[in-house]
């Protein structure tokens, strides 16, 4: 039996689908460890630094959850830890095959279990990446973020409101001057 699960996760930026699911699964054990995953591709918009500060702010309510940061394997970062539950949010059978690939090889691995959570329908079309394409050309994410989250994005993407936009139809390139990820 364990008291403990591990929730993994790129996390970039934590969204508000992440925070639902870190919710429900902090309520069936003891300790929940969010870890958030260092090398996300070569151009993360935000920082592992940054992505810790979000998750922190974003999980501040829940007394049982930690938030840790991990390179290389997960199955590792389990080990260390002596955990031997990973909890993943399951938003649609898109999701399904490549989180089936990555529980089966954890667990042949190292007998690492993965727990799936069924992510709410509010929440099922929500992924990082849309949230950062909203955001990068205007479009409001409060709804789908946290607020920290919310603040983080409209730094990365300064005077894009989609109104601005419409108010100067003749403006060009949208994306320009906007960090690559
Ligand atoms: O938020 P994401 O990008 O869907 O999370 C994916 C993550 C971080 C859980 C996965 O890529 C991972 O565990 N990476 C660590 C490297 C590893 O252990 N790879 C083998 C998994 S079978």
């Amino acid at each position: 039996m364990s008291d403990a699960a591990v929730c993994p996760g790129s996390f970039d930026p934590v969204t508000n689908g992440h925070v639902d699911v870190i919710e429900r699964a902090a309520t069936h054990f003891d300790r929940l460890i969010v870890a958030c995953l260092r090398n996300v591709g070569k151009h993360p918009l935000f920082d592992l630094e940054r992505r810790l500060e979000l998750l922190e702010s974003a999980t501040a309510h829940l007394d049982n959850v930690e938030i840790a940061s991990f390179d290389g394997l997960l199955v590792e970062f389990c080990r260390r830890r002596d955990i031997a539950i990973v909890v993943r949010g399951l938003r649609a059978v898109s999701d399904f095959e490549s989180e089936l690939e990555m529980a089966q090889m954890n667990h042949r691995l190292a007998d690492v279990e993965t727990f799936f959570v069924a992510t709410s329908p509010l929440y099922s079309f929500l992924s990082s990446t849309l949230v950062k394409e909203v955001a990068r050309f205007g479009g409001d994410v409060t709804p789908f973020v946290p607020r920290a989250v919310n603040e983080g994005l409209r730094a990365q993407f300064p005077g894009q409101s989609s109104a601005e936009r419409l108010v100067e139809p003749g403006s060009t390139n949208l994306a320009e001057g906007t960090p690559h990820e």
